[in-house]
């Protein structure tokens, strides 16, 4: 288009006359079809979007608080607590905290909606849950996630850095609970956010460490201490690289609760130092040491307190943020043998299941599933060992049994379990073959 001379278009829309002069003048112009909008238009356009883009915010809003009603009507804490009792053994007081967690925060929100500023603020009450490594505190977090009607995410604390390390930023873990919204920010605003691995992230050597000789998780405890007291989160979507000029998505963490666990490995040996010691003060000195070779882990975690995470590592500010502790067991022999077949997804049901495609029933001997419990506790890696033992001995038997396709039956015995022998196989009876696991 020469400089000097101006091109005429008529505005499909409102049939104005459009002059351009050069190129900052171009209101949209195809020249195949002809179809052109004047700059008067495209305004209009642009001011419906907005609009309208405000009212499906309104609306989303409006739909989430009245969504309520129903959430609260179905996520009572026994509610809760009955379906987590489908998956988890044990670790009823677990169970109990956080169906009142999430119970509250479901009513908290409403609250939120309905009050007007100056009337009386419930506060949140984020929860920290401690308890030895597999004893189903990850497993406990991930059904509750998929039960609720609110976003829940789950992310690992000990992947994140400080901005500028290598490694996630913070933000990830509220983008997380974004996607898990289905990009939606008043439902992110109000979700729930698992930090898993928390004690990951405490200082090296606890409070009389100084701050310089671990930068990276000091930086990581202080950017997610912003999370937690509630502020602007500022992430990209995913897939996006970060860089100055990206689109970021805005997100408040006031309304989020936080949930945090991990297995804190010696903090028993913490707080069996502080226990002796205060009682050390007040005369019984000899006493506790006698009695604190006898008490057990659980004992001693049971009493964990602010201050023993202080010295674990962990600042201050953030304990302070989290004010519910809630401590979970050391499963035993007999709940590791209620692990083995009573859950929904329990290991043995499982593999029946699989077996059963090759019609195949397979059998465990009372005895072969004690030894399987036997053998994980002195592996003392709570539940998480029970699968790979029963793997190991099963691994065989799902090698050879496709070879046929004859109904079967496997029977895996104590010996199976203990010395490695073979599991026993014999043909089913035709009155037995029309079995379903
Ligand atoms: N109480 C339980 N009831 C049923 N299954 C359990 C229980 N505890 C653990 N498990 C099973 O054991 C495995 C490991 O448990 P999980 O990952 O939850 O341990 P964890 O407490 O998070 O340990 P860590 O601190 O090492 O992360 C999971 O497969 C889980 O299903
Ligand atoms: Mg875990």
């Amino acid at each position: 288009m020469a400089k000097n001379t101006p091109v005429q278009h008529v505005c499909s829309f409102c049939k104005r006359l459009i002059t351009i002069r050069d190129q900052y003048d171009l209101p949209i112009f195809d020249p195949q079809s002809g179809f052109a909008i004047c700059k008067s238009c495209i305004k209009d356009i642009y001011r419906f979007l907005e609009e309208h883009d405000q009212n499906v915010e309104q609306k989303h809003k409006k739909n989430f608080a009245a969504s309520l009603d129903a959430a609260l009507e179905k996520n009572k804490p026994h509610i809760i607590k009955e379906y987590l009792d489908q998956y988890i053994i044990e670790q009823d007081r677990a169970k109990k905290v956080l169906a009142v967690a999430v119970y509250n925060h479901y009513k908290r929100m409403k609250y939120g909606y309905e009050t007007q500023p100056g009337e009386t603020e419930i506060e949140k009450s984020n929860v920290i849950m401690l308890g030895p490594s597999g004893c189903g505190k990850t497993a406990l977090l991930s059904h509750l996630s998929t039960m609720l009607d609110i976003p829940f995410a789950v992310t690992d604390a000990s992947s994140l850095t400080e901005a500028g390390f290598v490694g996630a930023d913070v933000e990830v873990a509220v983008r997380n609970l974004y996607y898990a919204a289905d990009k939606d920010i008043e439902r992110t605003e109000h979700g729930i956010i698992y930090l898993d691995e928390f004690d990951k992230i405490a200082r090296k050597s606890g409070e009389n460490n100084s701050i310089t000789a671990d930068p990276g998780h000091e930086g990581v405890q202080q950017a997610l201490l912003k999370m937690l007291e509630g502020s602007q989160v500022e992430f990209t979507a995913r897939g996006q690289r970060k860089h100055p000029e990206a689109p970021t998505i805005k997100v408040n963490t006031q309304n989020i609760l936080f949930i945090v666990g991990g297995a804190f490995v010696g903090i028993d040996d913490v707080i069996a130092k502080r226990l002796q010691k205060s009682d050390a003060n007040i005369g019984f000195g000899a006493k506790v040491e006698g009695e604190k070779d006898k008490a057990k882990y659980d004992e001693l975690i049971r009493q964990v307190n602010p201050e023993d995470l202080m010295k674990y590592g962990i600042i201050p500010e953030i304990i302070g943020r989290l004010p519910i502790i809630c401590t979970l067991e050391t499963l035993d022999e007999n709940a590791l043998l209620r692990i083995l077949t009573e859950p929904i997804n329990a290991p043995v049901r499982q593999y029946q299941k699989l077996l059963a495609m090759d019609h195949v029933k397979l059998e465990f001997e009372d005895a072969a599933l004690r030894a399987v419990a036997k053998k994980a506790i002195e592996r003392k890696t709570g539940a998480r060992s029970l699968k790979g033992i029963i793997e190991d001995v099963m691994l065989d038997v799902m090698f050879d049994i496709p070879r046929s396709a004859e109904p079967r039956r496997v029977t895996i015995t104590e010996a199976c379990i203990t010395e490695g022998a073979r599991p026993e196989v014999e043909l089913l009876e035709e009155d037995e073959e029309s079995w379903s696991a």
